[in-house]
């Protein structure tokens, strides 16, 4: 058996090789970056978390019809998954204006968007992971069009199974950032990354408090506080929906 080998670093998670070359094992980092690595820092507890919060949703998602890279978690921050190809696309759904959305059309923030958003950036640090459009996407050869169909209609079915979810945990669901990649095995698509605190928007619904609410990485980008506790509540609602009556 060959010894595990790091494969690939990324901001918040290292990939190690095992002994099936169709398997990695990926390590979810306590490292926080936001604003394109531009603001660096450590959530205490992040890594864990978050392993625990995606592969809970990755398995939602599995039992609704969603292929996903997720195989189980080893240990507590550690996650096995099928080797992908990564497509270098960051697919983003919105239900709710916020962030770069608002920054760019001037829609005010909250405002409801009735039929979700769904919009790709090219997954480039060095370019600051621009906004695409589907036909600059087809220039550069980032997706075939059946692709990205899939993606499209992947993206929508995994945004009605978390909406649905969240509700009952008394979370809204306001966006979040999918990836996909090509499985090694046949060339199929499947969900990829991480669903997380980190990758979503998530407001507390029993909250109107615009700042109070916030249970994800806006708190780390914003300089909020209460960062750690904020997680620790979406793992608790998050797990509590999984734990038997
Ligand atoms: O910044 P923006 O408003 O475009 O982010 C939309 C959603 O995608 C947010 O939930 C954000 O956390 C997520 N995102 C991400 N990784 C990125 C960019 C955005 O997880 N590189």
């Amino acid at each position: 058996s060959q010894p595990p080998q790091k494969l690939y670093e990324g901001k918040a998670k290292i990939l190690y090789t095992t002994d099936d070359p169709l398997v990695l094992l990926s390590h979810f980092k306590d490292d926080a970056t936001a604003f394109n690595a531009q603001k660096r820092g450590r959530i205490e507890g992040k890594g864990t978390i978050n392993c625990r919060i995606s592969a809970a949703l990755f398995e939602l998602l599995e039992a609704n019809g969603v292929p996903t890279h997720f195989i189980d978690c080893p240990e507590a921050g550690q996650m096995r998954v099928r080797a992908v190809a990564i497509v270098p696309i960051e697919v983003v759904v919105r239900n709710i204006a916020a962030g770069s959305l608002c920054r760019q059309t001037g829609i005010p923030a909250g405002t409801v968007i009735p039929d979700p958003l769904v919009e790709y950036y090219y997954k480039n640090d060095d370019l600051g992971d621009p906004l695409l459009t589907r036909d600059r996407l087809f220039l550069m050869n980032l997706a075939t069009p059946q692709q990205l169909d899939r993606m499209h209609s992947l993206a929508l079915q995994i945004n009605r199974v978390l909406q649905e979810f969240f509700t009952r945990c008394n979370i809204t669901l306001v966006d979040f950032k999918l990836e996909f990649g090509c499985d090694r095995r046949d060339g199929s698509l499947l969900l990829a990354d991480e669903i997380s605190p980190d990758t979503c928007r998530l407001w507390d619904s029993d909250r109107a408090d615009p700042q109070a609410r916030i249970l994800d990485k806006d708190r780390f980008r914003h300089d909020l506080g209460n960062i750690e506790a904020a997680y620790e509540q979406v793992q608790a609602r998050v797990l509590a929906q999984f734990a038997g009556p």
